[in-house]
């Protein structure tokens, strides 16, 4: 097991300048903190290495260029890809969604295609496709939940057709923590020419990536939900589909030359990273990467559903609490208090300076499968200890009498 003390004083945000904790921060699946290893790789960036990549013929751009590409290989390599060519920088993992579904999509689909999108997705992993078939004449089908927040893999396969083109799901779903069946779907998805696209959000954090070893053609994820900044996020794809996909924006390093004739576009992945890109966040991407690989991850996870289950086992014993989708061995936790709102709950606990998420989580379908308006979410990062469970047990406790 990793020394949680020694990992907590990594992070700033969690106690003052004396070393007392002052936050216990129970909302790491919007967002994590970020170690101090992170910080400072922004800070140096600005100011030892500032400078545009791939622009410019002084030796602070060729610095930052190969800062900028280490980056990519680091991502690369962090999920087995291919080649570094197939990673594409976009703002996160919803921007690199609306990348897949405005240029692979939108430049395939044909009126009466299907995508196959799961009922308790995310938005990003919903909107982007209705935008896209109200675009092309396609046509977005729900793949129905179970009530107890499974996916229902009976009714996908009754789904599956040759009017499949793309299915569109979560790796790790961000309500529930459902862990899904993704290497099944996607081989049943190849077996009828679909291909896939797994937003791995939540689930980039929580397991080991091969995307090779899993035949996922696309792949998406945020920076910031790894210890990293926002605004940095990752695009995986097949090299075949990146080298024929449309780009989806224009302007300088998209390009190979334009003309008033017509334009031809740059190699990969440069053909869809128009403008300057986020160069720190990629630097600082790469860094959390190689921190986070520093711990073994099957002791970052024992230690985060160790977590989780004291959670569990100590808010079941309220009368009045009702468990959302109870995943075991999984690194959030949703649930409701009969009577009481959501937002009420949150904001007793945040007067206990206990942060977590209350709302509908980005996810109104699943909210409407359940019937519900929302849920607290209470969701570990590796940084969490048993006194911050604690805590939340009473603060839930003390909330539950008060309202
Ligand atoms: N998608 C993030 C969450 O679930 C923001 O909180």
């Amino acid at each position: 097991m990793f020394d949680i003390s020694a990992v907590r004083a990594q992070f700033p945000a969690l106690s003052d300048a004396e070393g007392n904790n002052t936050l216990i921060y129970l909302d790491s699946a919007a967002t994590t903190q970020k170690p101090q290893i992170v910080i400072d790789a922004i800070v140096d960036y600005y100011r030892n290495h500032n400078a545009n990549v791939h622009r410019g013929s002084h030796s602070l751009t060729s610095s930052a260029t190969g800062r900028f590409e280490q980056a990519r290989q680091c991502v690369a390599d962090f999920i087995g890809a291919n080649s570094s060519k197939e990673i594409i920088w976009t703002r996160g993992a919803t921007e690199a969604l609306n990348l897949i579904a405005q240029s692979y999509a939108r430049s395939t689909l044909q009126p009466g295609d299907e995508i196959l999108v799961g009922e308790m997705e995310h938005h990003a992993n919903i909107v982007p496709w209705q935008l896209v078939a109200e675009q092309t004449g396609a046509k977005v089908v729900k793949i129905p939940m179970t009530p107890e927040c499974q996916l229902d893999l009976d009714a996908y396969e009754q789904q599956l057709s040759a009017n499949t083109k793309i299915v569109a799901i979560a790796h790790i779903t961000n309500v529930t923590g459902t862990r899904q069946p993704i290497e099944t779907l996607i081989d049943k998805a190849h077996q009828l020419g679909a291909v896939v696209v797994i937003d791995g959000a939540q689930g980039i954090v929580h397991e080991p990536v091969d995307v090779q070893a899993l035949n996922a053609d696309f792949y998406v994820f945020s920076g910031h939900k790894l210890y990293a900044p926002t605004g940095i996020g990752v695009l995986y794809a097949k090299q075949p589909l990146l080298e024929a996909m449309p780009p989806w924006h224009g302007g300088g390093k998209m390009v190979d030359k334009v003309s008033f004739n017509g334009t031809t576009f740059a190699e990969l992945p440069g053909k869809f990273e128009a403008g300057t890109p986020n160069i720190a966040g990629a630097i600082a991407l790469a860094t959390a990467i190689e921190w986070y690989q520093g711990f073994n991850q099957n002791d970052i996870e024992t230690h985060i559903h160790g977590l989780q289950q004291a959670a569990y086992q100590g808010l079941s014993q309220l009368a009045e609490i009702n468990i959302i989708g109870y995943q075991p061995n999984a690194s959030l936790l949703s649930f409701t208090i009969d009577g009481v709102h959501h937002q009420d709950i949150a904001t007793l606990l945040d007067q206990q300076h206990i942060a977590v998420r209350a709302g509908n989580h980005c996810a109104h379908p699943l909210m409407d499968a359940l019937n519900i308006k929302g849920t607290v979410r209470v969701s570990f990062g590796l940084y969490n200890n048993l006194q911050d469970v604690e805590h939340l047990i009473q603060a839930v406790n003390k909330a539950c009498d008060m309202l």
